[in-house]
């Protein structure tokens, strides 16, 4: 289309907003347009705290990949991995240990075209572009399959992508699918939205957001988070509002946590 970036793959509308470039937008990247910009400002006067809590949300990202480097895991699978930004996941992993493999998985085409990019030339991590409602086709997938030795513990990051995935089509069945793939000793790092804390403001911004995004999220109550650890034993702190996580030493983690209404956690598989 005349006046797009030639970054834009064809055939994507960005006159529509969406959920990889929203969450880009509130992280600060450049990787969205006027529509997905509309949608997070709308967001935002409902709760200020949107764009915090989504930075909350990276940085929990960045914490879990370091414990679990840490922990000795080599490899990771990251399925809705978004566009890359600050502190991609093989950017983490890799500089805890060089030789550390990762798979992302995504299913939008700028994430994917982004990810190629950025990933060039990189023989230890690779984008796959499928969708995390099939996933014996993401695990039978050859490019994963070159990535993850499934006999050797793993981390499966599947970080605030749940809520894409709608009751009707069993995430809990989806979650379970991929942890029976894994050896054990691996991990599961999973954040999602949650109306527990703030229920009044969540679930108005819930509206507002599937009122104009081209895939429609939903939050869950925390035992229905919960559920998604069934087969794998939370590792401490157990499931917590993000920043509680395992804040890095200093982090001020004082005041509301639950204001950022996205629970995390990482379970083990015994
Ligand atoms: C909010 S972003 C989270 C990105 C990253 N995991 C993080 O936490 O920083 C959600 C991502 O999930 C992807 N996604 C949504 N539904 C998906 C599906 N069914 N399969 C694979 N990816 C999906 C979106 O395209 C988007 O990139």
């Amino acid at each position: 289309m005349a006046g797009q970036p030639d970054w834009v793959p064809p055939g994507v509308d960005t006159k529509r907003a969406n959920i990889a470039r929203v969450y880009d937008y509130l992280l600060g990247g450049t990787h969205n347009f006027l529509a997905d910009q509309d949608l997070a400002r709308a967001m935002t006067a409902v709760d200020p705290n949107i764009r915090a809590g989504s930075r909350e949300n990276r940085a929990f990202l960045g914490r879990a990949v370091r414990c679990l480097a840490a922990a000795g895991i080599r490899q990771f699978l990251d399925i809705g991995s978004g566009i890359p930004t600050q502190g991609n996941v093989h950017e983490v992993a890799q500089q805890a240990s060089p030789d550390s493999r990762v798979a992302y998985v995504d299913l939008d085409p700028v994430a994917i075209a982004h990810s190629k990019a950025l990933l060039a030339g990189n023989q230890n991590a690779a984008i796959i572009d499928a969708d995390l409602r099939h996933p014996e086709e993401i695990l039978a997938h050859a490019g994963l399959r070159r990535l993850i030795d499934f006999s050797q513990p793993a981390g499966l990051l599947l970080v605030s992508v749940l809520p894409f995935i709608s009751d009707d089509a069993d995430p809990w069945r989806i979650v379970a699918t991929l942890r029976d793939a894994l050896a054990p000793g691996s991990y599961l790092v999973l954040a999602h939205a949650t109306d527990a804390s703030r229920p009044v403001v969540a679930q108005a911004a819930e509206k507002v957001y599937n009122s104009s995004v081209s895939a429609q999220a939903q939050m869950r109550s925390r035992e229905e988070i919960l559920r998604f650890f069934d087969g794998f034993d939370l590792v401490d702190p157990g499931l917590v509002y993000v920043p509680q996580w395992r804040p890095d030493p200093g982090a001020d983690v004082s005041g509301d946590p639950g204001k950022f209404w996205i629970l995390a956690g990482a379970g083990r598989k015994p």
